[in-house]
Formats: structure tokens, C-alpha cells, sequence
């Protein structure tokens, strides 16, 4: 989704913008644009395009040259990707970014035509605020921003500069996410920390109708009703390297071997006496022990987290866990009690069907857990209780190491719960414990061991335009997960099936040739999968199977192996993943395809 970023202070403005929107480029893009003070003027450049396009376009044009700015990379919602479309946009005295969509936008366009405001160059919802707080501009920015913030609808953070204000930046977060940085002397405005974290770790978290004045390198908050604010100061806890491709070809890569450092982080400090102790977050055996029913709510690759999840839980705590698409959950009046538990899975933490959800539940009294990966996010901050994944900044669009230590958390609950519940006793919740912990070493073996043969294995997908992935139970909710990774960035159209229920439609697909890939690696239905896949495989199909490496299975069945180490089918899921990432890695490589930006995608999906 959009990026927005911001800057004042001594440096060159336009190099610190763009330099920070190439941080955020993972977020996903069609456009980008930048506002400067330029000798008291505004200056303004923007394109449709990439950030390359944008300083191709200012080295032929002229670079915009000063110390105060704005920066925007635009993912299209409202109007097509353009050059007139995309950010900053301007009315007569002010020029803004925008990331959100103003839901009311049609109905403000028309009380300014009405008002003889109609000077609109663009489709866009942006276009309207920027013509809006021009029209409502008396000289006095902040009540000005307030008065608009009122007739506001929508999720939305917005960068504002007014021309008769130079050198100063304002900015102000309804929903969408919005940071300010502060350095020596000189203060940003972000999306996301990604974008500041070169030249500085310190950082505010601009709260819902706050506002930010950035001014002679400082900074002064105020709410939305007008009172001067006092903010904690934040420190990011990871550097730039840890932003920066470190040697690998695509970020999607590195983030896959940064996976047994993940999880290490994630489940380390939540281990107490060899069992799990998830009290930092606020979450006790006493807590976990009384739920009837657990929702598990998220979009996307946290919903497949969500799905081992179930089974772990399910299979362990015996309680109810129901899986839900956030996007479905929100608007189906779900059924909720003060007696349920609804966990929130988000890496972002700002997913916006996400963080519905979770002020849906909070209303009818249901306890909130949050699982987010960026700190002081949304979600993380509205929850009732939160457990941050330590996997650092995912900057490729694809997730792989969010995913990962997703479901090591996931484990951690089962066992906690399990054990709280009486359906576990110490001893095996301690040795559950002990294989979790042995994870990020397996981990990284089994990266090492499966990746010949994933990279040897795409080349025979890239030809491919459809493919099934099938499982049973575990596997199948696995296969969810190696079906979308691989969709996504290969665009290869791929289902995930769960075997026992190909003969019931889906088998009429298979025609000769085409792929299917089976992850069978739960033990107590290995044979049955086996049949499954020789039952395609009869029909034409060219079988790839993921299993562990003492698998019987029969040579006949499987075109292609890859087998991964053998453990406790509970846990399997944390190794099959590895291969499942590597396919859709190669084969997105091989295809030639933008790996860490996959065309139409963004990595915080800020709007419904
Ligand atoms: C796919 C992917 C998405 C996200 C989804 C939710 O690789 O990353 O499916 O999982 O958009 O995002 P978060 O986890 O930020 O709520």
C-alpha cells in the first residue's frame, strides 16, 4: 500500500525522500512524487513508475533543491496509476500525501463543487482532502487540520505542507499508519521504520487523530483537540543491515535463511524451566485454561499460521478453535461471548480487515490476543494481550519468516494451553518444549539439504500455467500456505486441495503434465495420501511429493521427492515449510519475475 515520508532538517531534502520511499518500496507501488520547499516555493515531481522513473524524470526536469518535504509512493485505489494520479496532490495553498482511502470523498468533492471549488486534476480520493483543507486554510494549519479530520471518514495518514508555512512539515494518522522519526537535528516522517532507520533508530508513534508539526529539526505533537502532547520516544531494536539484502539476490531469500535465527528469538525468552511461560505477555496457564471457544481471525499467509494452529490446539487442548478469513469474520455477526478468545495474527499489525476484527470482538467482550511482528502497531497496541514475533523487518512482499515464527508461537499456545487445560502433563509439555527449541537448527539443516532440489524441481514448474498442491489434515492446512507463496510471486494459478476431496470435482483438472504437489508428511495418513497421489498421478499428473525422510513411499507414486527431516508429526509443519518457500522462490527466479515486489501485491494491505 501506499508509503508516505517526510522530512526536515539540514540534509538534502529530495535525497533523504526518495532514499526513505526506497524503504518502503516493498510496500508496493505504481507511482511515486515529492513535494520540497524550494526558496519558500513548493516544488513538486511526481510520476507514474517506479522511484527510478522519478529520478530519471527530476535529473531531465530538475531536481527540486531544499531542506523540508514531503514523499509519497502511490498504490493505486481510487483512479488508474497516471502521472496526474499519483501523490503529492495540491489545492491552491497546500499540497499533500495521503495513505488510506477517504470512504466519503464523493460527497466532499461535492460540497466544494457546490462551494465553486471544482479545480480537480485527478480521480483520486487525495485530491478532494488537499482542495478540502485549502478550502477551510485561514491561516492557521492546526485548526485547519482539525476541522478537516473531523469531516473525515475513512483510514487514512497524511503528509501536509502549507505554502505560506516553509520549512515546516505536518502530518496526522487516523487508522493508517504514520512514525516520526527523530535524529540529531532533524526529523522524518514514515510509513514504517524500514524507511528512517539509516538515519535514525529513535522514533514516536503517531496515535489515532494526532497530529505532528516538524519544525527546525524538531517536533511537537498536539490531539485533535488542540492540547500540546508529550510522546514516549521509541527505539528500534535492529538496524539498517537488518533492512538490507545482506548478500542474498532478493530480500524473499535472505528472509527465508534469517528463519532459525527467527524463531530462536521468538521462543527463546518465552521458555521458563523448559516449559512455555508466556507471562511477558500479559498470558497465564490460569488465562488460557478458562476459554470455551478460540477464534483465530487474520488474511492471507496469518491465516494459514492460524490453520497448524487449529490442529496443533485442537489436537492437544482439545478446545474449539475456529479459523477465519478477517475480511469474512467482520461482516458474518459472529458469535462471541466473554467466555472466547480471539487471537489476531498480523505481521504488519495494521492489516485492516485484520484490525476490524479485532475492535469487533473487544465490543462483545471476547479477550483479544494479538500475535504481530512490528511493534506498536495497531493491532498490537489495541489488543488485550500480545505476543510480538521477533522475526525483524520482512521486507519482501511474500512472507516467509513472519510465517515461521507464527507457528512456532502457535506451538508455544497449544503446549501452554494444553498443559493448563490438564491435557498434557509437565513432563510432556517440557519434552514438546524440547523439540520446539531444537527448531532453529533443523531448520537451517533442512535449508541447506532441500534446496538443490527445489531449485531443480522449479525449472519443471515454470512451463506450468496451473498446478494443485493436496494434503491430509496438517499437510493440508501446510499446502494452503505453499499454494498462495507460490501463486503469488510465480503467477502460476494454484489451489491447495485437501487430498480425500480431489475425487469429489476437482480430479476432472488434472490433465497430462500437470504438477501437483503433495505434502505428505503426516504419518497416520501417509498411506492414505499415497493413494491420492497415485490416483493423479494415474490421470497424468506429474507428482512432487514433500515428505520426511523415513517415508515408504512408493517410487511409482512420486515423479520427484523432496524429503525433509523426520519428527513428531505435530511438528512437522515447521520443516515441510522450508521446501514449499524454496519452490515458489526458484520458480518466481526462474520465471524471471519480480521476486520481492510481485506485480498488484502490497505488504501492509492498509485498506478493505
Ligand atoms: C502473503 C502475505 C499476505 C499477508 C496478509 C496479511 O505472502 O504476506 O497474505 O499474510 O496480507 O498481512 P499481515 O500479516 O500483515 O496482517
Amino acid at each position: 500500500m501506499c508509503g508516505i515520508v517526510g522530512y526536515v532538517g539540514r540534509r538534502d531534502c529530495t535525497d533523504v525522500l526518495v532514499s526513505a520511499l526506497t524503504k518502503l518500496e516493498y510496500r508496493g507501488y505504481d507511482s511515486a512524487g515529492i513535494a520540497v520547499f524550494e526558496n519558500g516555493k513548493i516544488a513538486v515531481a511526481k510520476t507514474k513508475g517506479r522511484l527510478s522513473d522519478l529520478t530519471a524524470k527530476m535529473e531531465r526536469e530538475g531536481k527540486p533543491k531544499g531542506h523540508a518535504g514531503i514523499g509519497h509512493t502511490r498504490w493505486a485505489t481510487h483512479g488508474e496509476p497516471s502521472d496526474v494520479n499519483s501523490h503529492p496532490h495540491s489545492g491552491r495553498r497546500v499540497t499533500i500525501v495521503h495513505n488510506g482511502i477517504i470512504e466519503n470523498y464523493k460527497q466532499l468533492k461535492q460540497f466544494l463543487i457546490e462551494n465553486e471549488r471544482d479545480e480537480f486534476l485527478s480521480d483520486t480520493d487525495t485530491e478532494v482532502v488537499a482542495q478540502l483543507l485549502d478550502f477551510y486554510y485561514d491561516g492557521n494549519p492546526i485548526r485547519c487540520i482539525r476541522k478537516v479530520l473531523h469531516e473525515l471518514r475513512g483510514s487514512f495518514a497524511l503528509g501536509i505542507v502549507f505554502a505560506d508555512r516553509p520549512e515546516t512539515v505536518y502530518a496526522v494518522r487516523c487508522e493508517s499508519p504514520l512514525i516520526v522519526g527523530q535524529g540529531q537535528g532533524e526529523v522524518f516522517i514514515a510509513s514504517d521504520v524500514p524507511a528512517i532507520i539509516k538515519y535514525t533508530k529513535d522514533y514516536y508513534l503517531l496515535e489515532q487523530g494526532e497530529i505532528a508539526v516538524l519544525k527546525n529539526g524538531a517536533v511537537q505533537f498536539c490531539s485533535l483537540h488542540g492540547r500540546m502532547l508529550e510522546k514516549e520516544l521509541h527505539t528500534a531494536d535492529w538496524d539498517e543491515d537488518s533492512a538490507e539484502k545482506g548478500g542474498y539476490p532478493h530480500y524473499m531469500l535472505k528472509e527465508i535463511h534469517e528463519q532459525p535465527v527467527s524463531v530462536k528469538t521468538t521462543i527463546t525468552p518465552r521458555i521458563e524451566d523448559g516449559l512455555p511461560d508466556l507471562s511477558e505477555c500479559g498470558i497465564t496457564p490460569e488465562t488460557l485454561g478458562k476459554f470455551q471457544n478460540i477464534f483465530i481471525v487474520a488474511c492471507g499467509t496469518a491465516m494459514h499460521a492460524g490453520m497448524v494452529g487449529k490442529y496443533v490446539i485442537e489436537k492437544l487442548a482439545r478446545v474449539s478453535v475456529t479459523v477465519d478469513i478477517a475480511s469474512e469474520f467482520r461482516y458474518r455477526d459472529p458469535l462471541l461471548t466473554t467466555n472466547d478468545l480471539v487471537i489476531i495474527i498480523s505481521q504488519s499489525g495494521e492489516t485492516a480487515d485484520s484490525k476490524a476484527v479485532l475492535t469487533l470482538a473487544k465490543k462483545t467482550g471476547a479477550k483479544t490476543l494479538a500475535i504481530v511482528n512490528v511493534k506498536g502497531s495497531s493491532i498490537a497496541r489495541e489488543a488485550d494481550m500480545v505476543i510480538y514475533t521477533h522475526a525483524g523487518p520482512e521486507i519482501a512482499v511474500a512472507s516467509t519468516k513472519a510465517y515461521m515464527v507464527q507457528l512456532s508461537v502457535m506451538y508455544l499456545l497449544a503446549f501452554e494451553m494444553a498443559y493448563a487445560k490438564g491435557r498434557i502433563d509437565r513432563d510432556e509439555c517440557r519434552r514438546l518444549t524440547s523439540e520446539l527449541v531444537k527448531m532453529p537448527e533443523v531448520i537451517e539443516s533442512t535449508i541447506n539439504s532441500v534446496v538443490d532440489m527445489c531449485q531443480f524441481v522449479s525449472t519443471k514448474l515454470i512451463t506450468a500455467d496451473s498446478l494443485l498442491y493436496i494434503g491430509r489434515g496438517l499437510d493440508y492446512a501446510l499446502s494452503m500456505e505453499g499454494s498462495l507463496k507460490l501463486k503469488e510471486i510465480s503467477y502460476i494459478h494454484s489451489e491447495s486441495y485437501a487430498a480425500g476431496e480431489l475425487k469429489h470435482g476437482t480430479i476432472s483438472l488434472i490433465t497430462d503434465g500437470m504438477p501437483v504437489i503433495a505434502v505428505a508428511t503426516q504419518n497416520s495418513l501417509l498411506e492414505k495420501t499415497v493413494s491420492n497421489i497415485k490416483e493423479v498421478k494415474a490421470r497424468g499428473a506429474m507428482t512432487i511429493v514433500i515428505c520426511d525422510e523415513e517415508a515408504d513411499i512408493d517410487p511409482e507414486a512420486a515423479d520427484y521427492m523432496i524429503r525433509v527431516p523426520k519428527l513428531a508429526e505435530l511438528l512437522m509443519p515447521m520443516v515441510a515449510t522450508v521446501p514449499m518457500q524454496l519452490l515458489a522462490y526458484y520458480t518466481s527466479v526462474n520465471k524471471g519475475n519480480d521476486v520481492d515486489k510481485p506485480r498488484n501485491l502490497a505488504k501492509s494491505v492498509t485498506v478493505e
